[in-house]
This record gives structure tokens, C-alpha cells and sequence, in this order.
């Protein structure tokens, strides 16, 4: 049984006081649940009040991005080793923002994975196609891809500090979710990479994430789905009742 994974994708939003003010009423709606990792991702200049805050919760903290050298002349980036000391215990990297925005390739992604794993860092690894990748058949070509370079050099025992994120980038902030059965299938696409990859017992370990507009009314398909065990949630993440409710899903 794979544990259930929900983190929450602050994006660029939120002050240190409104950032306060979420973490301390999903502090209070999360007090008690032991058997789900809840990670919340703020921006930099958060981490580490939120941090402070949430010691002694069931909620752990993660950067939305990181550089991946330990420090040097590398103007406006931060390392995996300073989000660490910042209360950090996951970092995302990948996401569709930064590699559409940002012009993040692969081999830089699979950079980021094997820094914040050197600095024992757990990390919250982001695939997933374009509409148009996916109405001109290269979904599961930009799929295999991704997975392929972005953890090109991670070790089978490495991958218990990584989960995989799906995100269908056409389903990011649309309103459009993927359906349970196109989740499902995607996600079962990539446990089967993982085991071609590596080997059956890192397939059936790793846990698969969904993202892409879950929300209250849809999470509890989704996590229904064999291969789906957590959501990374961008918008809904916003509203401590509506995260609390994604992370209450129901059990069928
Ligand atoms: P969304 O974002 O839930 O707002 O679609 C998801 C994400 O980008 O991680």
C-alpha cells in the first residue's frame, strides 16, 4: 500500500502574513491525520516562518524550485541545501510552468533531482504533455522522455525520496481536469516506465501524484483510481477548506 501524497502549489501567491494565516488553519484542519503526507509549498520568503509554524504538525514545507549547485555566484537562486535550513523537506522540480516560462530542459530537471537528493531532500518530480503533444499522438513519447532523462543517475534506493507528479499541462489552472480514466491510464503509463527503468518493487513503491484542477468535487474519482496516490494541487491549495477537503478525499 502506498501512502496517499497531497501537496498544495502555492505558486507566486500569498504574503508572510496571508501565508501565516493558511498554514495555521490547515494546521488546525490536519491535527491528527497520521497516515497521509500533506506537503505545502509557499514561496521563499515564507518558507521559513511557515516552517517555523507547522514544527510539530503533520504538514511538511517544500520549495517550488531550487538551483542545483551548493552556493556560488549564481545570482537570485537558492540551493537545496538553504531550503533544507529553511524547514524545506521537499523541493518540486519540473514543473510545466518552469519548463514552459522557463525554458527548463530535461537535463537541467535531472540536475535539480540529484542535488536535492544529495542534500537528503525529498523531491516532487513533475511530467506531462500539452494538448498538442497529446491531440498528435506524443503523449506517451514526451511521457517516456521526461521520466527517462529527468532521473537519468537516481538509484532504485534514491527513488524512495521521489515522488512523480502527472500533470497534463492543458488540465493547469483550465478548469479542465483529466478524466479519471485519462488520469489512470497516464499514471499506469508511468509505473510501467518505472518498472522498465528500474525494477517491479520501485514501480509498485513509487507514488504517483495527479495534478491539474483537482478540486473538492473531483479528488475523490481520482484518488479512487488504481495507480493515483496523491494530488499536487495548484488553486484549490489557496482555500484552507477546500485543501482540507482534497485531503479529507474519500476512501472507497
Ligand atoms: P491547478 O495547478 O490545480 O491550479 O490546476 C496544479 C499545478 O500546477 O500544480
Amino acid at each position: 500500500m502506498r501512502k496517499p501524497f497531497i501537496a498544495g502549489n502555492w505558486k507566486l501567491q500569498k504574503t508572510v502574513g496571508e501565508s501565516l494565516d493558511l498554514a495555521a488553519a490547515l494546521k488546525q484542519e490536519t491535527a491528527g491525520i497520521d497516515d497521509i503526507d500533506i506537503v505545502i509549498a509557499p514561496v521563499y520568503t515564507s518558507l521559513t516562518k511557515v516552517a517555523d509554524l507547522l514544527v510539530g504538525s503533520n504538514i511538511s514545507v517544500a520549495g517550488q524550485n531550487c538551483y542545483p549547485a551548493a552556493s556560488g555566484a549564481f545570482t537570485g537562486e537558492v540551493s537545496p541545501a538553504l531550503l533544507k535550513d529553511a524547514g524545506c523537506r521537499y523541493c518540486i522540480v519540473g514543473h510545466s510552468e518552469r519548463r514552459q516560462l522557463f525554458a527548463e530542459t530535461d537535463a537541467f530537471i535531472n540536475q535539480k533531482s540529484r542535488a536535492l537528493i544529495d542534500a537528503g531532500m525529498g523531491v516532487i518530480f513533475c511530467v506531462g504533455e500539452t494538448l498538442e503533444e497529446r491531440e498528435s499522438d506524443q503523449m506517451y513519447d514526451v511521457l517516456t522522455t521526461q521520466v527517462r532523462e529527468g532521473l537519468k543517475g537516481i538509484s532504485a534506493e534514491e527513488m524512495q525520496n521521489l515522488v512523480v507528479a502527472y500533470e497534463p499541462v492543458w488540465a493547469i489552472g483550465t478548469g479542465k481536469t483529466a478524466s479519471d480514466e485519462q488520469a489512470e491510464e497516464a499514471h499506469a503509463f508511468i509505473r510501467g516506465l518505472l518498472q522498465g527503468l528500474y525494477d517491479e518493487n520501485v514501480a509498485e513503491a513509487t507514488r504517483i501524484l495527479y495534478g491539474g484542477s483537482v478540486k473538492p468535487d473531483n479528488v475523490d474519482g481520482l484518488m479512487a483510481q488504481q495507480d493515483i496516490d496523491g494530488t499536487l494541487v495548484g488553486g484549490a491549495s489557496l482555500k484552507a477548506a477546500d485543501f482540507a477537503r482534497i485531503i479529507h478525499f474519500k476512501r472507497g
